[in-house]
């Protein structure tokens, strides 16, 4: 079934099909509204594609128009010098497809020329090393793109991209240099096909990716992601009142991971004299390219300089009123964060169905992070059920060569001893809880390994006051509802 129409809810980070049931490939992309239509581009990476476009008149509903930029499309050079090869000699297959890598596509229409103008990244197809940009037009929006060439724009590295185009019609391609440690702003030509000018350079030194510009009420803002490949990060946004002039610093959004996606792009969503802001992340999964998934969200203003994404697992899209809802029906499932490490309490199904608890990087698929909380039979105590194998957080004494040791595990059924039996207590919390056994006394507590930083462990310590010079407390945790 197609989880965008489940429920007339769109329903983040599921596979989304488009209307003949194939799955939409169109990350790294962009979205051009015209005629009724929002026409959204997007990388294929399948059988010599490189850029695919699909269309919709109401965001849930996507009807494929084909690959708009393939092996085969037709080559012309423009005026300025390019190399306008897609395919490189011996190539192999590398797993991401033949030819060059394509990445992070976006069109403008030209009004001048009335051309549509798709700007994209360019890679070799082996390796990141050649950092161009590439440009191709075409008549219609979603016809066949003829491709002119890549290049290095002033001569700079040129990776994770985007474009604007301002209310006056000028365009900026929008680009990270020096092996992304700067993003330099470009003023395009008039007819958007060159690169006039190298207007800025935002945040020198600060490896910024994944860029993507909005305007509202005559205040810019960027969002980016920081530079870890395919895994998400903690994006941040920055406000300007001109693309070319002072930007303010960059401020956090969404939570350590963007909600475990990288900005795509912004669309503006306009009725009713009312303009919303629908912020569309990939979230990569980085063992498998095609098994990567799209994240809608709203984006709010709390003041004109001020934006705010939050999570939403479903949202509903309304164009007549331009609204954006977040789809917050609870589910009866937690999470349960670890404040000390920002990691999420997963049970680990081991080899002959052994289970232990990690601490991993959030996941919104994941069930194995999803918990049930319930009350126990000892008043004021609950019990942590696991949704995916419907075991519960337990504590067992273990007798270690004589040494006695408490370990946490998952227990089937319940025991009357209390061992699977916690107190949620918030005494002197600044944030989170601490959660302690009924029997042992002890508590959940989660540390990083030595070598793996992106999963953490999660066991039971003996209560221990927490000095703050050591950094966040390891034994609190916050419980938050699944939606
Ligand atoms: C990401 C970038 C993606 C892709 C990927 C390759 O940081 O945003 O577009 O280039 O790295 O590792």
């Amino acid at each position: 079934m197609n989880e965008m129409e489940n429920g007339a809810a769109i329903r983040n980070g599921t596979a989304w099909m488009d209307n003949s049931g194939e799955p939409i490939r169109a990350h790294g992309g962009w979205m051009l509204q015209e005629a009724g239509y929002f026409y959204w581009f997007g990388e294929d990476r399948t059988d010599g594609k490189k850029v695919s476009c699909y269309r919709s008149r109401d965001l849930y509903h996507w009807e494929s128009r084909g690959a708009v930029l393939t092996l085969a499309s037709k080559a012309s050079p423009v005026y300025y010098r390019t190399s306008l090869a897609l395919v490189m000699v011996d190539q192999e297959d590398n797993g991401f497809g033949q030819g060059a890598v394509i990445e992070r596509p976006k069109v403008l229409r030209n009004e001048r020329t009335g051309k549509y103008v798709m700007w994209m990244h360019w890679e070799n197809g082996r390796n990141y090393s050649d950092a161009r940009c590439a440009v191709a037009t075409c008549d219609t929006i979603d016809g066949e793109y003829v491709y002119h060439g890549s290049f290095n724009p002033i001569g700079h590295m040129s990776r994770d991209c985007t474009v604007f185009q301002d209310s006056d019609g000028s365009a900026y391609f929008i680009s990270a240099a020096r092996d992304n440690a700067d993003l330099l702003v470009y003023r395009l030509s008039d007819d958007y096909l060159s690169i006039e000018e190298h207007v800025k350079t935002l945040w020198p030194g600060q490896y910024r990716e994944a860029p993507a510009v909005m305007k509202r009420n005559g205040i810019y803002f960027l969002v980016t992601s920081a530079c870890t490949g395919w895994l998400p990060n903690q994006g941040a946004y920055a406000y300007s009142d001109s693309l070319t002039g002072r930007w303010s610093q960059l401020i956090p959004f969404g939570d350590t991971t963007t909600y475990d996606t990288q900005p795509a792009f912004i669309v503006p969503l306009q009725s009713q004299g009312e303009t919303s802001y629908l912020y569309v992340g990939d979230r990569w999964d980085p063992s498998h390219y095609h098994h990567s998934s799209y994240v809608f969200l709203p984006i709010s203003f709390p003041s004109d300089k001020e934006l705010k994404l939050e999570w939403a697992d479903r949202i509903t899209i309304d164009l007549t009123t331009g609204q954006i809802e977040p789809q917050l029906t609870p589910s009866g499932l937690h999470r349960i964060k670890s404040c000390g490490t920002e990691r999420y309490a997963a049970v680990e199904i081991g080899n002959g169905g052994n289970a232990k608890v990690g601490g991993h990087i959030l996941s919104y698929a994941s069930e194995a992070q999803k918990w049930m909380v319930e009350p126990a039979e000892e008043e004021g105590y609950i019990r942590i059920r696991s949704r995916t194998d419907g075991r519960c957080l337990a504590v067992k004494r273990l007798s270690d060569g004589g040494l006695l040791r408490d370990e946490l595990f998952v227990l089937e059924g319940s025991d009357a001893s209390g061992c699977s039996e916690w107190l949620m207590d918030d005494r002197n919390a600044e944030s989170g809880v601490l959660i302690r056994n009924r029997t042992t006394g002890k508590v959940l507590s989660a540390g990083f390994g030595t070598e793996d930083r992106r999963n953490a462990h999660i066991h039971v310590t003996d209560e221990v006051e927490h000095d703050p010079r050591k950094g966040r407390d390891p034994q609190r945790f916050e419980i938050l509802n699944v939606y």
